[in-house]
């Protein structure tokens, strides 16, 4: 380590014996030790501020500047106010100079003529200080870098963290668009394929054409809004937010439903309140009751009895109730906790994906601030003993 101390005084033969005197000095082994000297103290001064000095000794009697003064300066810049200073003075002066120096922050104060039994043991002391105060300073460089890095790190790791987030909700966006659009696909299959057989056997009606042709269009226009929704959903646009009447949209959905309801025998039953207007998000209202109304589709498939869906919506005091409720049987108790889960499904069969009372549940929470919940419910309809699931969403007013 390079050790630099700066000896001052106005007096060459003073400079000479301490140079002697430091350069006896045994200093560890790894002590590269210079010597440098300033006869005036403005020489010092400049000195201090260009080398990195380890000590100063500074003797206070000198013209122009004297000691103190040099002391003050020394203080002033943050470059040098931490160099220990020690300083030498004629034995004559008095205690009051001692306590001057010291209160200038000199660490020490010595009497001429040096005794070198007194003054080496101080001059090791504050290089060893030095060279610890040093090691210090380079481990808190190296820590500095070393947390620096580290924080460099761990901005990048977010980053990619970040990216790789988006592109699994991308994936699951594909996914919810793709579970979204079955139905309406296969509808709109139907509906094209009925025309075309219709024709070749000259048995297509007018009135059969064009309401084929509606069916495609409504269905060609949901898959479409379908993906701006999601696009929405994801992108968290909640500007969107319109006051629809709840009615309406329960009824703009089952148009979409209704062809496949009747295809196979179901009868859906309203019990819808006209007056209920809510601020919110439509289309994830219309997706949710789709995904709930397929599945009580699939769960009154297989049944030869009357099949029954009934959607009723009513208005609390805080918010607004919409019931679906079937009589496919219901929910086996050991797996309804379960049914929200994502890819949940006991259609492993049919190519259930699992994601529809998923997807259902964030938009009714996420997107429309409200609550979903499930149970098994027994009743009676028309004299026939029913059982089956109901769900109930809640939405705020
Ligand atoms: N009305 C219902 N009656 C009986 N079981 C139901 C009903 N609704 C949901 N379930 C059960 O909950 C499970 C999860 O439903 P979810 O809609 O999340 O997925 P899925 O219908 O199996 O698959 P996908 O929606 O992709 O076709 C279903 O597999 C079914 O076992
Ligand atoms: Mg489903």
């Amino acid at each position: 380590m390079d050790i630099k101390i700066l000896t001052v005084d106005d007096n060459q033969a003073n400079l000479d014996t301490l140079r002697f005197l430091i350069n006896d000095i045994d200093f560890e082994d790894d002590v590269n030790l210079e010597v440098i000297e300033a006869t005036n103290g403005n020489d010092a001064l400049s000195i201090a501020l260009k080398k990195n000095i380890a000590l100063i000794i500074l003797d206070i009697q000198m013209p122009i500047m004297d000691g103190f003064e040099v002391a003050k300066y020394l203080k002033k810049s943050s470059k040098t106010k931490d160099i220990p200073i020690v300083f030498l003075t004629a034995a004559f002066k008095s205690e009051e100079m001692r306590e001057y120096g010291l209160h200038l922050g000199a660490f020490d104060y010595f009497l001429k003529p040096i005794d070198p039994l007194i003054l080496v043991p101080k001059i090791k002391l504050y290089i060893h200080l030095y060279s610890i105060t040093n090691e210090l300073k380079n481990s808190n460089k190296i820590l500095e870098q070393k947390i620096k890095d580290a924080i460099e790190q761990n901005s990048k790791m977010e980053a990619q963290l970040y990216e790789a987030e988006k592109l699994s909700s991308m994936g699951e966006m594909i996914g919810n668009i793709a579970h979204q659009w079955r139905q309406p696909l296969s509808v709109i299959s139907t509906a094209a394929t009925g025309v075309i057989v219709q024709h070749e056997f000259n048995m297509l009606k007018d009135t059969m054409l064009i309401e084929s042709m509606e069916t495609i269009d409504k269905n060609a226009q949901y898959l479409s809004k379908t993906i701006d929704d999601f696009r929405d959903f994801i992108k968290g646009d909640s500007d969107e937010k319109v006051v629809f009447n709840l009615k309406e949209e329960i009824e703009k959905c089952l148009d979409i439903e209704n062809p496949i309801l009747k295809q196979n025998n179901m009868e859906v039953i309203l019990d819808l309140d006209e007056s209920i207007e809510i601020n919110s998000f439509p289309n994830g209202l219309v997706q949710s009751l789709i995904n709930i109304i397929n599945n009580s589709k699939d769960a009154l498939k297989e049944k030869k009895e009357e099949k029954y869906i009934f959607i009723t919506t009513k208005k609390n005091d805080k918010d607004i109730d919409i019931i679906i409720k079937d009589n496919g049987g219901g929910i086996p108790e050991n797996i309804i906790n379960k049914v929200f889960e994502p890819y949940f499904t006991t259609k492993h069969q049919s190519q259930g994906t699992g994601l529809g009372l998923h997807m259902t549940y964030n938009i009714i929470k996420d997107g429309l601030n409200g609550s979903i919940s499930v149970k098994n419910t027994e009743y009676n309809y028309n004299g026939l003993d029913c059982k089956g699931a109901v769900f109930t969403i809640k939405l705020p007013i």
